[in-house]
C-alpha cells in the first residue's frame, strides 16, 4: 500500500480539515492497512502504535504540514512528533490557547491567534518534539547548566556602569557592533512584538549633523520658554505646572549654546557610534522595548570594554522637531525611543557612586 500514501495525503492537502479528519479515521481504523512504517516512510515522523484515530489523523497532518505545504500554507505552525511525545503535558500546562489535551494525545493547533512566536514550548519540551515552523528551529540551541552569577558580582557590574562622555578615536569594529546588535534581539518585548529597529550612525558627518539639530531645536523651545519664565516672573503669567521642566530647558540651551560656540559637540560628546534605537508607534511598550534593548546592548558592551551613555536629548527632540525627523527618516509610522553613544572609553572610575535609595512601600 505507501503508493496510496502520497496520493491520499495530496488528496488531504484539498479537503476541508474536519471531512479529512473524518475519512482519515475510517480510512486508518477500518481497513488497517496503512502501516507505521509507512507513515514514517514518507515524513520521518512515525506514530506510536498504541494511538487513538484521533491521534493518526493529528500525526498524518503534522506529516502534511512538514513536508506537503509551502510555508504560508502551514495549518498549525507548531506540529508534535508523536515518536518523541511523551505526553507529560508541559506545553499544555504553558501554552494552553495552542496546546490541548485530549484523552491520552497533546494536539497542538497554533496560528496567530494563540500563538505570539515566544518559542516556550519549543524551550520547555523535554523530548524536543515539538518543531516550530515559524521560528528557526537551528536556533534553538540547549542549557546544560544554567549560567549562575554571583549575586555581589553581578551587583558590583551595576554599580560599575556609568555614563561615559570621553572616548578614544579608536572606532568599534564592525563584528562587535553586529554582536550587539544581534544580542538585543535576545532582549524582551511587549507581547513579544519583536519591532525594535537600531540605526547605527559612524559617519562623521552625519553624527555632527544630528547633533547640530537637536541643538537646533532646543535652542528654539529654551528661547520660547526663557521668554515665558520672564512674563511669570513679572506676574503677567500664571505659574504653570512645568515649571521645572521650562527651567530645566532654558539651562540646557544655555549650556549647548556655550559648548556650541567653543566648537564642541553637545550632544554626542564625539562619540564614535550613534545608536538609535526606533520602532512603529503602534506598538503597545514601543518606549520599553526601546529602552530593554538599549539598555540590554549597553550593559553587554561593558564586557567588550566598551562604554555608552544614553543621549535622551535627541530622543526628545525627535518627537516633534521636524527637521531632525527629515535627517532621520526613518520608515513611516516609526519614532526614535532610545538612543546610546558607544565608544571606548578615555577615563577610568575609580569608585562607584552613591545614590539616593529607591522610595519604595511595601504592602
Ligand atoms: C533616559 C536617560 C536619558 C539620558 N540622556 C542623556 C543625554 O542626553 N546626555 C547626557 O550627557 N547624559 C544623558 N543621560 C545620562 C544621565 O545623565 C546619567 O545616567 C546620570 O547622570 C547618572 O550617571 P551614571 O549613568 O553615570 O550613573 C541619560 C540617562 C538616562 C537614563
Ligand atoms: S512538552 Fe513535549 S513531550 Fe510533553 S506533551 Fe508536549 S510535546 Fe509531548
Ligand atoms: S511559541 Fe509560545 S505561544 Fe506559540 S505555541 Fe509555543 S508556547 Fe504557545
Amino acid at each position: 500500500m505507501p503508493f496510496l500514501c502520497p496520493l491520499f495525503l495530496a488528496i488531504q492537502c484539498r479537503m476541508n480539515y474536519l471531512l479529512t479528519i473524518f475519512i482519515e479515521s475510517l480510512f486508518f481504523v477500518s481497513l488497517k492497512l496503512f502501516t507505521v512504517e509507512s507513515l514514517s516512510g514518507i515524513s520521518g515522523i512515525s506514530c506510536k502504535s498504541n494511538l487513538s484515530p484521533a491521534c493518526w489523523s493529528q500525526a498524518a497532518r503534522i506529516d502534511v504540514d512538514c513536508f506537503l505545504f509551502d510555508e504560508e500554507d502551514v495549518m498549525s505552525w507548531v506540529s508534535i512528533d508523536y515518536d518523541k511525545c511523551t505526553n507529560c503535558c508541559i506545553c499544555v500546562l504553558r501554552c494552553e490557547r495552542c496546546f490541548t489535551q485530549k484523552k491520552d494525545t497533546v494536539t497542538a493547533q497554533a496560528d496567530e491567534n494563540c500563538c505570539n512566536l515566544c518559542g516556550h514550548c519549543v524551550s520547555l519540551c523535554p523530548t524536543g518534539a515539538i518543531v516550530h515552523h515559524k521560528m528557526d528551529m537551528g536556533n534553538f540551541p540547549g542549557i546544560d547548566e544554567p549560567i549562575t552569577y554571583k549575586t555581589e558580582q553581578f551587583i558590583q557590574f551595576i554599580r560599575e556602569r556609568r555614563s561615559h562622555r570621553h572616548f578614544t578615536k579608536k572606532n568599534i569594529p564592525r563584528n562587535l557592533l553586529e554582536q550587539l546588535i544581534d544580542a538585543v534581539r535576545y532582549a524582551p518585548t511587549g507581547s513579544n512584538d519583536q519591532n525594535v529597529e537600531i540605526m547605527i550612525v559612524e559617519n562623521p558627518e552625519r553624527i555632527r549633523r544630528l547633533s547640530e539639530l537637536t541643538v537646533d531645536y532646543f535652542d528654539r523651545v529654551g528661547a520660547a520658554y526663557a521668554e515665558q519664565l520672564e512674563r511669570i516672573h513679572k506676574g503677567d503669567e500664571e505659574i504653570p505646572q512645568n515649571l521645572s521642566l521650562m527651567e530645566k530647558f532654558v539651562r540646557y540651551r544655555e549650556r549647548m549654546l556655550l559648548a556650541r560656540g567653543k566648537g564642541l559637540d553637545a550632544i554626542f560628546y564625539n562619540a564614535p557610534a550613534v545608536i538609535i534605537f526606533h520602532s512603529t508607534i503602534y506598538g503597545t511598550t514601543a518606549k520599553d522595548n526601546c529602552v530593554i534593548a538599549s539598555t540590554t546592548m549597553g550593559l553587554l558592551a561593558r564586557t567588550m570594554g566598551l562604554e555608552t551613555t544614553y543621549i535622551g536629548l535627541l530622543e526628545i527632540a525627535a518627537r516633534s522637531y521636524q527637521p531632525l525627523i527629515e535627517e532621520l527618516s526613518l520608515p513611516k509610522g516609526n519614532r526614535v525611543f532610545s538612543v546610546l553613544i558607544a565608544g571606548y572609553p578615555k577615563l577610568r572610575y575609580l569608585r562607584t557612586v552613591d545614590r539616593r535609595p529607591i522610595k519604595t512601600r511595601w504592602e
